[in-house]
């Protein structure tokens, strides 16, 4: 690269492209790969209810899966996402994020194919277990890629299409579920499960259409292809005076990074997500630590009790008849209330979000394990014809109403916020394994609750009915000191600036922030002068570790 050309902006920051309709295209295109994740983790309930689905896994004559069987089938996937997530993170720092997470979608393809063709349970879990390393590949880069192109301005709400597309795929799921449970062919499980493909599809081959993330480029020195990919994603000309400001910036902040992280091979690369104090909110350390934690503590919020468990659940009381009918309105109002999201995202920020909302999830839960209590669905008697109903129908219709109030706070605040905050916080040279962290730690927290849940709220086990919902209040009572204390606010900063910003402030702090240098001029260089030095050295070292 003939060093030059790239110039700082004395307007900290400031200076932004105006956001363009083919930006927000762009930028928009890969939350796609939100559906994947909501169908996958919705259609697996239809499949294991279909009758010629059981006795393709157990045999003739069989009416139920077995325990273990289901477990195995269910779980497998989040197992799969789980090793898929961890490994993307070394993937995306080498090949590049735009096909990371491409081979996700392939990889993806092929679980589908083997799901597909299955007559047994082997080749099903076979192709379960590879579909879920695609998921793992696909849900932890698309946070990355989106939060790497997106515009400081809307980034948060672009981001939150993602989240948008995740409630999307798991009220698609409940439809298809829902409308071949009842064939008596084998389509009834080879339809649910062979949609799949066209997600897979759409997104792979739509993303070879965008270019790949700039920061990446620049991590990896090739800072041509990082000017050519900004150009392209601010739909600027290269040498526009944007696109110039922007590149010096992520120039800069890179050497910064680098010049404090010790170099080294693969090794040292993951030891750098762990390096530094746990009481310094700037440390890697921290931000793994936040990272992972902002991930568990949503799935803590018990957001896929309601998702995974409410048929049964609803059943358990005999007070309502069309159980479908209400999962459905639960999955309606998740996905009604997420677009609330980006709006607020940006007009609040994302503290006050996860703050309010964890504040407003654990108001709902209380109440309805509260009223569960004392009249409602723990509160039941056997009619004449010995079925299980409650005793009080309004009071059970009120936890209803509460659990749909509970929804839409988590559909327009956690549900999005994690996802958000994730992609926002980590360094450029830890960026990739931190988000990659962050959300397999987001499916082992989903495994371990489904594996759980039904063990406290099985009637031969815990049986605790509505009280389920004491302990997700007491967790979401946790979301929201945590939130409080440990989340800072990154709203309308460049992801530099979220950099610098979580090195001069706390959490609590973080809201009043204001960029005062950029890191281009922290690294030697004048306004409207040249970063030919930065340039080369980051040229020279381009590093995948
Ligand atoms: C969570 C999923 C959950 C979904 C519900 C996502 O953000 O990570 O576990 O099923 O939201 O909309």
């Amino acid at each position: 690269m003939p060093g030059g050309g790239i110039s700082a902006t004395s307007d900290v920051g400031a200076i932004e492209a105006p956001v363009t309709f083919k930006t927000y295209l762009m930028c928009a295109f890969a939350s796609f790969g939100g559906m994947f994740f909501g169908y996958d983790s919705g259609y697996i309930n239809g499949v294991t209810g279909s009758s010629v689905f059981i006795q393709v896994i157990e045999g003739a004559g069989k009416t139920t899966l077995s325990g273990p069987h289901n477990s195995l089938i269910v779980s497998i996937l989040s197992a799969g996402t789980f090793f898929g997530a961890i490994a993307a993170g070394d993937v995306a720092d080498t090949i590049g994020r735009k096909w990371t997470v491409i081979t996700g979608c392939a990889i993806y393809i092929v679980g589908v194919i083997l799901q597909t063709a299955t007559n047994g349970l082997g080749l099903l879990v076979a192709g379960r277990l590879i579909a879920g390393i695609g998921v793992g590949f696909e849900s932890a880069i698309v946070i990355l890629y989106m939060s790497e192109i997106c515009p400081k301005k809307v980034r948060g709400a672009l981001v939150a299409g993602y989240q948008f597309c995740i409630t999307l795929g798991l009220l698609l799921a409940a439809c298809v579920a829902y409308g071949t449970g009842k064939m008596t062919t084998d389509a009834s499980y080879r339809i649910p499960i062979g949609l799949q493909f066209i997600f897979g599809f759409i997104l792979g081959v739509g993303l070879l259409f965008l270019p790949d993330s700039p920061r990446f480029y620049v991590k990896r020195g090739r800072i041509e292809q990082a000017r050519k990919a900004l150009a392209s994603v601010r739909d600027q000309p290269q040498d526009s005076e944007y696109v110039e400001a922007e590149l010096a910036e992520i120039i800069a902040n890179e050497e910064y990074e680098r010049s404090l992280i010790p170099a080294g091979g693969w090794v040292n690369g993951w030891l750098n997500c762990f390096s530094g104090s746990v009481f310094k909110s700037n440390s890697n350390l921290r931000k793994t630590i936040l990272g992972t934690s902002l991930q568990m503590m949503q799935q803590w919020t018990g957001i896929n009790f309601i998702f995974y468990f409410s048929t049964p659940f609803l059943q358990s009381t005999g007070a309502i008849k069309n159980t479908f009918l209400i999962s459905l309105i639960f999955t309606l109002v998740n996905v009604c209330s997420t677009p609330i999201s980006f709006y607020t995202v940006e007009k609040f920020g994302r503290r006050p979000l996860l703050i309010w909302g964890a504040l407003g999830m654990l108001i709902c839960e209380f109440l309805v394990g509260i009223i569960g209590d004392t009249v409602g669905f723990n509160r039941t008697h056997t009619d004449a014809t010995g079925t299980t109903i409650a005793n009080n129908i309004p009071a059970v219709n009120a936890q209803i109403a509460f659990i749909c109030i509970y929804i839409f706070f988590f559909a327009s605040t956690w549900g999005p916020g994690a996802w958000i905050v994730i992609g926002e916080v980590f360094p450029l040279p830890i960026r990739a394994r931190g988000v990659a962290l962050s959300t397999a730690s987001n499916w082992l927290w989903n495994c371990i609750i489904a594996v759980i849940t039904p063990y406290m709220v099985n009637p031969g086990e815990g049986n605790l009915k509505s009280n389920v919902f004491f302990i997700w209040g007491a967790l979401c009572t946790a979301a929201f000191v945590y939130a409080y204390f440990l989340v800072p606010e990154t709203k309308g900063l460049s992801l530099e600036q979220v950099d610098k910003m979580m090195e001069e402030t706390t959490p609590r702090t973080s809201a009043k922030w204001r960029p005062t240098t950029t890191f281009a001029q922290d690294m030697g260089m004048k306004e409207g002068g040249k970063l030919d030095m930065n340039v080369e050295d980051v040229e020279r070292k381009g590093s995948i570790f």
